[in-house]
């Protein structure tokens, strides 16, 4: 028999009552022990339907408010009045793990009993372990049924560009990516990661001719990513400098184009016309045409040179025919930075399934979605290239874009058109997510738009498509960080940095420093602890700054924080020493100290927070609480036990027993058993000494 049972027994409650149509998981969330308890009073209270109970039923943010509540108004009952029918609940309601409710306006507040409370809870966290709190039946294609199919995910995330710089946009993306591929894998959907590399167009020409002139075999193969890199912004300042003609001419010509574009107005009054769209002088228009044809004509001075772009163009046009001497350097570029990349990702706890990219996008499937773009006439000609006009199909904001060059070659937004059917081909997912900086909200939503106007198969596709965004990350002044500027660092740069730092931080407490197996490795998981947890502490549309100083400290609440929480009760478990089944059988009811109870609360919500999170999708859901919790975890140790006389504190190096030594020691334990269960889904390593 369970503990649940055996516990409700004692109680009196002979069987868990059960309701059709509402979803109770009692062995993996013990407050549904309790939500099952409400719904069969207020059921026989007030006659409301169990389903319409249970969504009514919410958990509160600050356990001072209970530890469920009722929103009366959400009953739908007309009469009596909502507050009159508060009071009657409260009055009427009874039952053995719940304290009298009180009626608080519309409210009901629910506090449940501590003694069962204890009793429900902790075993459940100490039997399901690692497992406590996940709910592996919500993926499923039938929630009800824990052993029906999986549905199936894929998270397309990171995405950096190769030779471009790995930057914080590409980290935040990673990151988050990561997080939801591990909160979908718990909720019991099959996930797959997918890194879409930016690994084709006319850079790569550039690039191979930067290696020719500035690359070093030796550099290539000890960092790629910091080298190709390196070898890229140098031949980037050659190519700007051959280019000097052009750009006075190209700002005059966006300064003349600006002046076309409607300014913003003061909606015009009912029955006025809207003024007309502000047009050039005769003079000016003269102008524009004189300047696109001098653009033309530095141009083609250009090409003659031959200048680093048009060799680039040149060279991109080879590999795109696959001509193999054109592709052997780009194969060994992008070979070697995804090594590099894959030794990155596993520091942050990230493997990818698939290393796509922009470079595998089938010409065939490009030119397939071109076709029905024509034939339904969403794309039109312009000049010669072919565009899309997406205000002229309901999506005025999203303007106009360019599906194909005049050259015929295809563009970004071509590639993620086309990817995106690839993807369905070969995946049949039921759902898929791209991880993308808000830097790019335009181009996915016109992404999305044009696959919407396509029309079927294309638009049942997208419809199962989503675009999670997020803010940028700043330096620790506010200001954007760019590689010109020098504040941006590589990715493996930063990540060693934060290591540095944190190991100079260990090293101080030379005692413990010394007890620490393998403290490098150490050092770089507390890091990347800092690193993600600062990601994570602000809702995904916010930015940040990136602040070294501020991340890696013990204080406040940082990644290093909740690393020293876990280390400790780690540490409290190797001097105790206590087996797990005396912790099970350990007698709950010594845990009086009103610190304790709390803390009992709040590990009974952990499969809420999980189930909350899955709504949410934001990693802070998780972090908030799992902040919340330590810190009422470090406030019991130096609890006074105010009950008994001769407990003066819930520190188990003082307890007076060894039965209330296996208490707390079960109320610790478990509470680390959450802790690392969160951190886990997080994307973070626990650590057990540092
Ligand atoms: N490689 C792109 C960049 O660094 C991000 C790719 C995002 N994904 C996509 N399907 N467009 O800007």
């Amino acid at each position: 028999m369970d503990h649940i049972t055996t516990e409700l027994q004692n109680l009196g409650i002979q069987t868990m009552p059960q309701f059709p149509g509402v979803q109770l998981y009692p062995d993996l969330n013990p407050v549904d022990v309790y939500r099952a308890v409400i719904i069969e009073q207020l059921q026989s209270i007030t006659g409301a339907e169990p389903q319409i109970i249970n969504n009514a039923v919410q958990w509160t943010q600050d356990l001072k408010h209970g530890d469920l509540m009722l929103p009366v108004p959400a009953l739908r009952i007309k009469s009596p009045k909502p507050d009159e029918l508060a009071k009657q609940i409260a009055e009427k309601f009874e039952s053995p793990l719940i304290e009298k409710p009180s009626a608080d306006k519309t409210f009901v507040r629910f506090f449940f009993k501590p003694e069962p409370y204890a009793k429900l809870v902790l075993p459940s966290v100490l039997k399901n372990k690692e497992d406590y709190g996940f709910n592996g039946s919500l993926g499923r294609e039938d929630p009800s049924n824990s052993s029906s199919k999986k549905q199936k995910m894929v998270v397309e995330y990171s995405s950096p560009n190769i030779a471009k710089e790995f930057h914080t946009g590409h980290l935040r993306s990673t990151i988050i990516g990561g997080f939801l591929v591990k909160l979908y894998s718990r909720a019991g959907w099959d996930a797959y990661s997918l890194n879409y590399l930016g690994d084709w167009g006319k850079q790569y020409g550039v690039l191979t001719q930067g290696f020719e002139k500035y690359g070093s075999e030796d550099e290539l193969q000890k960092d790629p990513v910091k080298h190709l890199n390196e070898v890229y912004v140098k031949i980037n300042q050659d190519n700007s400098k051959e280019q000097e003609p052009l750009k006075p001419l190209l700002k005059r010509k966006e300064e003349l184009e600006k002046l076309k574009l409607p300014t913003k107005q003061a909606k015009p009054a009912k029955g006025e016309k809207p003024p007309p769209p502000p047009e050039l002088t005769a003079e000016q228009e003269q102008e524009l045409q004189q300047i696109e044809a001098d653009i033309e004509k530095t141009k083609e001075d250009l090409a003659a040179i031959p200048s680093i772009d048009e060799k680039a163009r040149q060279f991109f046009a080879r590999m795109y025919k696959g001509d193999p001497a054109a592709l052997k350097d780009w194969q060994r570029f992008r070979d070697l930075s995804i090594e590099a990349y894959i030794q990155m990702y596993a520091r942050l706890n990230i493997h990818f399934d698939e290393y796509g990219g922009e470079s595998t996008v089938k010409e065939e499937n490009m030119e397939r979605a071109a076709q029905v773009l024509q034939k339904k006439n969403i794309s039109e000609d312009s000049k010669g290239a072919v565009i899309v006009d997406l205000s002229k199909h309901g999506a005025p904001k999203l303007g106009k874009t360019l599906v194909k060059k005049r050259d015929g070659t295809s563009l970004y937004l071509t590639r993620d058109i086309a990817a995106n059917t690839e993807r369905f081909e070969k995946y049949h997912f039921d759902k898929m997510i791209y991880v993308i900086a808000s830097q790019q909200d335009v181009h996915v939503a016109q992404f999305f738009k044009i696959l919407e106007l396509m029309g079927p198969p294309y638009s049942d596709i997208v419809a199962k498509c989503e675009h999670i965004t997020f803010g940028m990350v700043k330096d620790p002044k506010g200001q954007t960080m760019s590689t010109r500027k020098g504040t941006v660092v590589s990715l493996a740069d930063s990540l060693d940095h934060a290591k540095e730092f944190m190991h100079d931080v260990m090293r101080k407490n030379q005692d413990k420093y010394e007890q620490v197996e393998k403290p490098e490795a150490t050092a770089d998981i507390l890091a990347i602890s800092a690193i993600m947890v600062q990601d994570y502490s602000g809702k995904r549309i916010n930015g940040y700054n990136f602040d070294m100083e501020k991340m890696t400290s013990f204080e406040g609440d940082t990644g290093p924080y909740l690393q020293y929480s876990h280390a400790r009760v780690c540490s409290m478990e190797r001097k105790t020493a206590i087996p797990a089944d005396q912790l099970l059988t350990a007698d709950l009811s010594l845990i009086t100290a009103k610190e304790g109870i709390e803390l009992v609360r709040l590990l009974a919500q952990w499969p809420d927070v999980f189930l909350n999170t899955y709504k949410t999708r934001e990693p802070v859901t998780v972090l908030t609480y799992l902040f919340k919790m330590t810190h009422q975890l470090s406030s019991c140790y130096d609890a006074k036990d105010t009950s008994n006389r001769n407990a003066k504190t819930m520190s188990v190096m003082y307890a007076e027993t060894a039965e209330k030594k296996a208490a707390l020691m079960a109320l610790y334990a478990s509470a680390r058993q959450v802790l690392s269960n969160g951190m886990k889904l997080l994307g973070l390593s626990p650590v057990e000494r540092m």
